[in-house]
């Protein structure tokens, strides 16, 4: 596809450039006041800027009506208005020419562009084919598709027509896909031909047809063309999405959805076995996602903005697409890896396509780190100003290597802290302190209307500074999650149930002495390995699949590059005489196709028991300190029903090891 001709013959259209955003600017010395009035004024604060920043197609006639205690959130009711008229319609009527999305491929150099004009043209006519397929407002839509510009489309149309989307990582195995398209009953799947990974091609629509071949919901199947190979199309079921695409027309009126309509879902790992389908509403998430893209970065227009995550998590949904194109900002889309074709890959971009703010997650800083400044330093930076990082704690080491030698103590280090169900960035640098130089490894203060607090585990608040504890946040804000899928109780008992009056984050912080916001990391069972969210009991699952095992337990342990690894301990049952190398291997295997290659374990350790209180609970703090070489610090194993199991899984982990 030839988007954008102009651009790519370098007659980049930026004289029309100009802010679409009407509010009043905000000034560094203004946050404070803008910080105290979100919170003392809520409903002034968020109804002010939520008409100022969005169009609507009806007002709304109440800003805010929500209790933390029942769990209930409900932003600006009486509205209507539509994501892809906010993102897409409101700056073509201006300024159709703008670049709106870069499409970086995997090989370098082969970038596509898009403008706002053309891809409201491929949005519509992807809605269009949408609706000629019969789907309609409300319903599910399953995604399945790596970084594209079609990808983007094709999210844009879902929410141009009402349709709630579901974007499921592509690089979930077919089991994982198969239990979120069941979960949701989606019937409709859109994927794309081939991945393009590293050089490396990879089969998305042949797992989704194993995924779907278990999904009786399932109506049909749009595949899109990335690498054109010649994929098995099941008759009435699978179809090509350009061929259905070329009778459709350009124009697509958007849907007037109530600000409370459900906007999309995606999944995310908690402490339980089953992924949940976190639930986010137009309105709030919209309003929330452009305010925080803005502010944290000091996006503007004209900026090109790199956030490298892939669309199959929520940092690509709100900062590689959304709140971009709210603010009618250029965003790059990244196909490919940190590491390909080497490690100067994200420097090399930077130079090329003239990046203003990356975004990427610490694992990659720590593994480019390794790879040496020669790598960085060989290209031209002088473009960037804010350097951003979201998804697990940034190291000290690299939080200065991306300060020193990447930004060249020019740029900003904005350390973000925030996660799914929360829609939008909670815990930044910017714009509190956009003034002074961030702490390294410090995601600093609270964004607008956010408060944060600590408390103990009986639910006390801890006051004062230089202090621990569970984060939780005290007061409601616009783009926080609505729900859980199908699962209301669920939402309830995992955000709002143990410390009522607060949503509970289930990550532990610090917070220092001048009031700065460390995160310490999670609190439940779920761990966080190269950024990527994934709940013990998921992976305990899977390995519970293989008949051979009688029982396992997976904890998380520093990984160097990382941050966490996988470290299963598996018990296997009696009479079982095969080889323990190649039982390992099967069950990588099957951690692999049960939910994909990034939650296989790092390390398998079978053990003839685990440590276990007396009433049976696993006592999983003993084995995070056998698996991080911490066995001096075991404490008290008094308690265990069998303390001599300690003995013989230590003897097993220094032999392994
Ligand atoms: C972790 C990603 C430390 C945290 C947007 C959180 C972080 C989980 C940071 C959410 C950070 C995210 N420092 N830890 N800056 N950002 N996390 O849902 O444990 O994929 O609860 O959302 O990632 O992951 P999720």
């Amino acid at each position: 596809m030839a988007f954008c001709s102009a651009l790519l013959n370098g007659r980049f259209c930026s004289s029309r450039l100009s802010p679409l955003i009407s509010e009043r600017s905000l000034a560094t010395s203004h946050h404070a006041a803008w910080y105290k009035e979100s919170l003392e004024h809520p409903e002034e604060f968020w109804g002010r800027l939520a008409r100022e920043r969005l169009r609507w197609m009806k007002p709304f006639t109440n800003v805010m009506d929500c209790s933390l205690k029942d769990g209930h959130f409900r932003w600006f009711e009486g509205g209507k208005l539509n994501m892809s008229d906010n993102c897409l319609d409101r700056i073509v009527e201006k300024d159709p020419d703008r670049l709106a999305l870069i499409w970086e491929k995997d090989e370098p150099g082969q970038q596509e562009y898009i403008t706002y004009q053309e891809l409201k043209n491929l949005t519509c006519r992807v809605a269009n084919t949408l609706k000629s397929q019969g789907v309609k407002k409300g319903d599910v839509v399953a995604i399945y598709m790596p970084v594209s510009l079609e990808a983007a489309a094709v999210m844009l149309a879902c929410t141009r027509i009402g349709a709630v989307h579901s974007v499921v990582f592509a690089g979930f195995s077919p089991t994982a896909l198969k239990n979120r398209i069941l979960d949701a009953s989606a019937e409709t799947v859109i994927t794309t031909d081939e991945g393009v990974r590293g050089g490396k091609t990879i089969p998305l629509k042949q797992t989704v047809d194993a995924a779907v071949s278990d999904c009786p919901c399932v109506k049909r199947v749009l595949v899109a063309t990335r690498t054109g190979a010649d994929v098995a199309m099941k008759d009435g079921r699978d179809y090509k999405l350009d061929e259905l695409m070329k009778g459709e027309s350009p124009e697509c009126p958007p849907e007037p959805m109530d600000s409370e309509d459900p906007l999309f879902m995606l999944y995310t790992s908690g402490s339980t076995g089953k992924p949940k389908g976190i639930l986010h509403a137009h309105a709030g998430y919209m309003l929330y996602s452009g305010l925080t893209q803005q502010y944290v970065f000091d996006y503007k227009v004209g900026d090109i903005f790199a956030c490298v995550a892939d669309i199959g998590w929520i940092t690509g949904h709100s900062h590689a697409l959304y709140g971009p194109l709210i603010n009618g900002g250029t965003s790059v889309l990244f196909e490919s890896l940190p590491i390909y074709p080497d490690p100067g890959r994200y420097w090399e971009m930077v130079q090329r396509l003239k990046v203003t703010q990356i975004y990427l997650a610490p694992t990659s800083l720590r593994l480019l780190l390794k790879a040496g400044d020669s790598y960085v330093k060989k290209y031209d930076r002088s473009t960037l100003r804010t350097l951003g990082c979201v998804g697990e704690p940034l190291n000290d080491e690299a939080w200065r290597w991306y300060h020193k030698v990447v930004g060249e103590e020019r740029c900003t280090v904005v350390d973000t802290w925030w996660q799914t169900e929360t829609g939008g960035i909670m815990i930044a640098p910017r714009p509190s302190s956009s003034d002074s130089t961030p702490k390294a490894g410090y995601p600093m203060s609270p964004f607008f209307g956010i408060d944060p607090v600590l408390l103990d585990n009986n639910g006390k608040e801890i006051t004062g500074n230089d202090v621990s504890g569970n984060l939780c946040i005290r007061n409601p804000w616009p783009s926080i999650a609505r729900t859980i899928y199908g699962d209301h109780e669920k939402f309830l008992n995992t955000y709002f149930t143990n410390y009522p009056g607060y949503y509970f984050t289930g990550d532990g912080a610090y917070r220092d002495k001048d009031g700065h916001y460390k995160i310490t990391g999670r609190i439940d069972d779920v761990i966080n390995v190269k950024g990527h969210r994934i709940g013990t009991a998921e992976i305990e699952s899977a390995l519970d699949h293989d008949s051979r095992v009688a029982e396992s337990a997976v904890v998380g342990y520093p990984h160097e590059i990382f941050g966490e690894g996988i470290y299963a301990y598996v018990i296997l049952k009696d009479g079982v005489t095969d080889n323990e190398d190649d039982i390992k291997k099967d069950l990588v295997q099957l951690v692999k196709s049960q939910i994909g290659s990034f939650a296989a374990p790092q390390f398998i350790l079978i053990t003839p028991g685990l440590p276990k209180t007396r009433s049976g609970k696993i006592m999983r703090r003993i084995l995070r300190k056998i698996s991080a070489n911490e066995t001096e610090e075991l404490g008290d194993i008094t308690t265990l029903a069998d303390p001599s199991v300690v003995e013989t899984i230590l003897t097993k982990h220094d032999s392994t090891t």
